[in-house]
């Protein structure tokens, strides 16, 4: 059986698909399907931000031809898991759920982690060196859920 993972954020061109291009490059993407989407329209159609990309391929991983796309409510019964990088990410997710195992599949990605830092940061503002923290972030969040889908198998 194939486990869907989503990896949510507002814009799908910083946080989220480099969490989609990490957690991809982690697990067995046989039995593990990865994905991201924005809760915001914004950027619909494009690829994720040049500094994702480039923080991506300095750890060997090509995040290039992701193309972003805006969650939707039919993403609650596609997907198993859907991971949010933070907390007004969560409400507006929360918010399109209709059922309790809908809103039961949201989690806040760093939630996985024990660190005191609950949420991934929006990058979109910063340097480089914010892409670089995030990109760490989110690499301890996604080794720690591989782990956990290898020991469901
Ligand atoms: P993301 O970052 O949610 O990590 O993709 C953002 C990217 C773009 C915008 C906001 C956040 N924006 O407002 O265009």
């Amino acid at each position: 059986m194939i486990t869907k993972v989503l990896m949510v954020c507002l814009g799908n061109i910083c946080r989220s698909p480099l969490a989609e291009g990490i957690l991809q490059s982690k697990v067995d993407t046989n039995s593990v399907f990865v994905d991201s989407a924005g809760t915001g329209g914004y950027h619909i159609g494009n690829p994720p931000d040049p500094r994702s990309i480039a923080v991506a391929r300095k750890y060997g991983i090509d995040i290039s031809k992701q193309r972003c796309r805006q969650f939707s409510v039919k993403d609650f019964d596609a997907f198993d898991i859907i991971y949010v990088m933070d907390k007004s990410n969560y409400t507006n997710v929360i918010a399109k759920a209709k059922t309790q195992t809908a809103i039961s599949k949201v989690k806040l990605l760093l939630g996985e982690i024990d660190g005191a830092i609950k949420e991934v940061p929006d990058p979109y503002y910063d340097q480089q060196d914010g892409f670089e923290h995030v990109f760490h972030l989110i690499d301890s969040a996604c080794e720690v859920i591989t782990n956990k889908l290898n020991a469901r198998q």
